[in-house]
């Protein structure tokens, strides 16, 4: 009786074994995936405004010749007040309304959310005058993130800022002015007629501040027409006093800065 069960039991093994054995293979043919078949393709992803505004900025400056520089968005006041001579008692600290934070760094100074990408000038000063003895020359721009604590229908507590430094023994007024109208010219993709406007800023003199024509018309903003000013940023040859405070010779070299908003 046992052998003809065991018989039994054998032949249904080996049947069921051979019946999955056919259903597996019938299920990978008909599931086969042809590797060579092209892609169904993705949804490109868009640029934010902001970040296609800071590459075409970049780009020109880069065509130009200035190296593109990044300082930390957590600062210290020596970087992004009392080098770029802003004394504790100057209004002009008032005029940022500042994001402190609670604690101080190693060497006392309080930190803080930069409030302007001015402190990428003192950065970069520092550290070609501790390699060459002179610090110059220098040629760059710093676009970044800044915080203001600052909010209402036109300002938002964070934008976007780019800086430009220029550090030479021969810089004057007049290349900042070429600089400048030859971007705008790039970046507008048309001449435009610009009015430097005698302004004051603690870390440069002379200071200007630069307008572009443009017309406001119809509730649209059409620039390089009309008879409006629009303005755009804030310039000016580097003070002795931040030159000296970066480390850099005011005797020997000289240069200009200039900032402006991306966001605008
Ligand atoms: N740091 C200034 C600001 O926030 C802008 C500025 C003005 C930058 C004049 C400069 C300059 O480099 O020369 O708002």
């Amino acid at each position: 009786i046992n052998e003809g069960k065991q018989k039994v039991q054998d032949a249904i093994a080996g049947r069921k074994s051979a019946m999955e054995e056919a259903a597996l293979n019938e299920q990978l043919a008909s599931e086969t995936v042809d590797v060579t078949l092209p892609g169904r393709g993705e949804l490109p992803g868009g640029l934010h405004p902001v970040n296609r505004m800071r590459r075409r900025i970049e780009d020109f400056f880069l065509r130009l010749g200035f190296d593109i520089s990044e300082g930390p968005e957590v600062e210290d006041d020596f970087h992004n007040f009392e080098a770029l001579n802003i004394p504790g008692h100057h209004p002009a600290r008032a005029m940022h309304d500042t994001f402190y934070f609670p604690d101080h760094d190693s060497d006392g100074h309080r930190m803080l959310l930069r409030t302007h990408t001015s402190p990428v000038q003192i950065r970069s000063m520092v550290e070609v005058a501790s390699k060459d003895a002179g610090g110059a020359p220098i040629r760059i721009i710093a676009p970044g993130r800044v915080y203001r604590s600052d909010s209402d229908a036109t300002h938002t507590p964070m934008f976007h800022q780019v800086e430009g430094l220029a550090i030479d023994k021969n810089l004057s007024m007049a290349n900042l002015k070429w600089v400048l109208e030859e971007f705008f010219t790039a970046y507008f993709g048309t001449s435009v007629k610009t009015r430097f406007r005698a302004s004051h800023f603690p870390f440069t003199e002379p200071s200007a501040e630069v307008d572009i024509q443009c017309s406001f018309s119809g509730g649209t903003v059409k620039v390089g027409e009309g008879d409006d000013w629009l303005e755009v940023l804030g310039s000016g040859m580097v003070h002795p006093k931040v030159l000296q405070a970066a480390g850099v010779d005011p005797n020997e070299y000289q240069g200009f800065a200039f900032g402006m908003g991306i966001d605008r």
